[in-house]
């Protein structure tokens, strides 16, 4: 660090730039300073994270900020972009300009990335992918990945859509569909509408009646999920492409004089797991939750200290992730929950 910053400062000299003195703050969120840590054995990294529209996105954010600390040995520059890309890029560029020693993104979509991951590989920054992925030409821009393999998850919520069917002596009647999407071009919309789509194809009597971003939040899932209701009046399943989105579609069915769950004229099946949506299974709202897995920040970490070692890190990482469904003990299990 004490190197890559002193060759930025003769280089901002040489030119006549106060580099430190005009660095740009990261425009959003609760970012720091590289400059401002006057400590230099810390090893920086400047975390571009996608926003809050998700208890999922919460306990991601609480994972990076309870590892990177300065008793672990980091200083966190973290910037919240508000579910925005280019706020995502002001921020990277911010965390180049300010010469941090690690870049770690959670990409809001997949795509529109090579130019400013040049601009880190240019100044030596190693940039590390977590939660979603990036789809760039040359692998090399990033050092790795680490997440849920999302394609696997909607599979998976599939799967148990098939199973559940067939036990309620349902699986040969005609089932109607919707999906609440998240966020279009998101590597976790991507991959679980992808992943249920492979399993849908497998089965004749699925009629998916319309899919419709939610953005991952649940005043939006709320949203399209009423206007859904007003569209079709036979609704056997939502596919709800978050926890949040799913909330806010039970409101609306509820709202709707209808009922969900397994008892209810509804069935949702959501993803990610995270508490509230433990609450709704108990409740009797949610049928099915699928993981994934929000805690990056310890695995980054390792990640960051192997690369401090000179050793070699897997390009693809992927979480350990479960499925859960009121056929469960949920009281038992979410006592061992973190998130
Ligand atoms: O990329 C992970 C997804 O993003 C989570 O499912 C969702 O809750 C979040 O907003």
């Amino acid at each position: 660090m004490k190197k890559r910053l002193l060759s930025i400062m003769l280089v901002a000299a040489m030119v006549g730039v106060m580099v430190m003195g005009c660095s740009q703050k990261a425009d959003n969120g609760d970012s720091g300073d590289a400059s401002d840590s006057g400590d230099s054995d810390l090893i920086t990294v400047g975390y571009a994270q996608v926003g809050a529209e998700s208890d999922w996105r919460t306990a991601n954010t609480e994972s990076f900020k309870s590892t990177f600390t300065k008793e672990n040995g980091y200083e966190l520059i973290f910037d919240d972009a508000q579910q925005k890309q280019e706020n995502q890029i002001k921020a990277i560029r911010s965390f180049i300009q300010q010469g941090v020693d690690y870049i770690v993104v959670a990409p809001v979509v997949e795509t529109g990335w090579e130019t400013v991951l040049e601009e880190a590989k240019a100044e030596g920054i190693p940039v590390i992918l977590s939660d979603r992925q990036m789809d760039v030409s040359d692998e090399s821009l990033y050092e790795c990945w680490v997440g849920g393999n999302f394609i696997k998850e909607g599979e998976d919520g599939g799967h148990w859509l098939e199973d559940y069917l067939k036990e309620k002596g349902m699986d040969g009647e005609e089932i109607n569909m919707v999906t609440l999407q998240g966020t279009i071009g998101a590597s976790a919309q991507v991959g679980r509408t992808e992943g249920f789509a492979n399993v849908l194809a497998e089965n004749d009597n699925w009629n998916m009646l319309e899919l419709q971003t939610g953005e991952f939040t649940q005043a939006k899932g709320q949203e399209v999920m009423e206007s859904f209701l007003k569209k079709y009046d036979d609704i056997d399943v939502v596919i709800a492409e978050n926890d949040n989105m799913a909330f806010g579609a039970i409101d609306a069915i509820k709202a709707a004089g209808k009922t969900c769950g397994p008892d209810g004229d509804i069935t949702i099946i959501s993803f990610d797991a995270v508490k509230a949506a433990f609450d709704a299974m108990i409740a009797g709202d949610l049928n099915c939750a699928v993981e994934c897995n929000p805690l990056h920040g310890p695995r980054v970490a390792e990640i960051i200290q192997k690369l401090e070692a000179g050793e070699e890190v897997d390009k693809i990482q992927y979480v350990d992730e479960e499925l859960f469904d009121t056929s469960m003990d949920l009281e038992e299990i979410v006592k061992t929950r973190a998130y």
